[in-house]
C-alpha cells in the first residue's frame, strides 16, 4: 500500500528538523522515514545507532496536544504495559512538539496477512477473542477504554501458533469509563463489527481477563456480564 501523506512538504520538513534537533542534542545520528499517515500529526520511524523509535510530531500551534497525549500514554503504559508502545519522551520547542516512543513491529489490521491462519475459525474469531481480552485487561488495570477502536488504532502481531497480540495506538482516544461502558462502546460504536459477529469469542476474551486479573469464577463473570444481554441477547 502506498501512503499519501496528508501533511504538506513544509510541515514534514519542520517535523524532520525537530526530530533531528531532539536526537542531535543527545549526540545521536539518525535516519528518519515517514511511517504513517497521521490525521493531524506526522508519524516517523527513526533509526539511531542500534535502536528504532517512533517520533510523533506536531506544530506548536496544532490542535493536537502532544503533551496531553504523552501523559495519557504514560498512564496507560504504567497500568497495562503489554498493550501499548513504551513512551520515552515528550519534547517541545518553539518549532513544535514531539512524542518519542517504542517502535512496534506489529501491523495494522488491514495490512496483516490473514491467510494462512492456523486457529480454527480464522483471523477474525481470534481477533474478536483478543479484542475482548485486551479491552477488558486495559480497563481493569487503568480505568480507561478505547473510544475509537477502528483499524488504524489497533496493531496486531501473531506468533507461530497464530496467537494474536494486540497493541493500541492513539492514546488520546482513550476515555475513562467502567467496564460496562467499555464493552457497550465496543459493541455499539460500529468500529468493530467482529466483536458482535463473533460474540462468543469476544465474551470468552472478556471472561479470560476477568478470571486472570480479578480471579473471578465463571458463574460470577457470567452474572456480572448479564447487562450485555440488552445489547446482544446471546451474551
Ligand atoms: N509505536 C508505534 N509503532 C509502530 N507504528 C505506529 C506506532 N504508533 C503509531 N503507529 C502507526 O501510525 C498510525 C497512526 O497512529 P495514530 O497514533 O493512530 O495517529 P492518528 O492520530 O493520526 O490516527 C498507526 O495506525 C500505526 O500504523
Ligand atoms: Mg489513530
Amino acid at each position: 500500500m502506498v501512503l499519501t501523506p496528508t501533511l504538506s512538504k513544509e510541515q514534514m520538513k519542520r517535523h524532520e528538523l525537530l526530530i533531528n534537533r531532539y536526537f542531535a542534542e543527545r549526540g545521536k545520528s539518525l535516519s528518519i522515514k515517514y511511517h504513517h499517515n497521521g490525521s493531524k500529526k506526522g508519524i516517523y520511524k527513526v533509526e539511531t545507532q542500534g535502536s528504532t523509535f517512533i517520533a510523533v510530531a506536531a506544530a506548536i500551534d496544532s490542535s493536537s496536544d502532544l503533551l496531553q497525549e504523552y501523559r495519557l500514554l504514560c498512564e496507560l503504559y504504567n497500568g497495562a504495559q503489554f498493550f501499548f508502545p513504551r513512551p520515552f519522551a515528550h519534547y517541545s520547542s518553539d518549532q513544535g512538539q514531539l512524542i518519542i516512543m517504542e517502535f512496534l513491529p506489529h501491523q495494522q489490521i488491514g495490512e496483516f496477512p490473514k491467510y494462512p491462519f492456523s486457529k480454527p475459525g480464522g483471523f477474525f474469531k481470534e481477533f474478536a477473542y483478543m479484542f475482548g481480552f485486551s479491552l477488558t485487561s486495559v480497563n481493569i488495570n487503568t480505568g480507561y477504554f478505547p473510544s475509537e477502536p477502528h483499524d488504524g488504532n489497533i496493531l496486531v502481531k501473531a506468533d507461530e501458533e497464530s496467537n494474536l497480540e494486540l497493541k493500541f495506538c492513539d492514546a488520546i482516544q482513550f476515555q475513562r469509563g467502567s467496564l460496562e461502558v467499555a464493552l457497550s462502546n465496543a459493541l455499539l460504536s460500529g468500529f468493530r463489527d467482529e466483536s458482535k459477529r463473533f460474540i462468543i469469542q469476544f465474551r470468552q476474551g472478556v471472561i479470560r481477563a476477568l478470571k486472570e486479573l480479578e480471579e473471578k469464577d465463571e458463574a460470577t463473570c457470567k452474572r456480572e456480564l448479564e447487562f450485555l444481554k440488552n445489547i446482544n441477547d446471546v451474551f
